[in-house]
């Protein structure tokens, strides 16, 4: 990962509801959390007011692209 996707990832709430960052998601992911319940243990994210409804989708991406990786 590039310093610029590093600060744009640190940067980017891919949950606005809980603040979880981009960054914390790719992280959880790297440490072994391969499904939608562990990333959300790991992080908290999709737990906001509005129970993954915004955020859930973008995060199914990011498994997706890592499990094609
Ligand atoms: S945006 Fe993630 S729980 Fe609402």
């Amino acid at each position: 990962m590039t310093a610029e996707e590093y600060i744009k990832d640190k940067l980017t709430k891919t949950c606005p509801c809980t603040q979880v960052t981009r960054l914390k998601i790719k992280e959880a992911i790297a440490g072994g959390a391969d499904s939608l319940d562990k990333i959300k243990q790991a992080t908290g994210a999709m737990t906001g007011c509005c129970k993954g409804r915004r955020c859930r989708g973008s995060i199914e991406e990011m498994l997706k692209d890592s499990k094609n990786e």
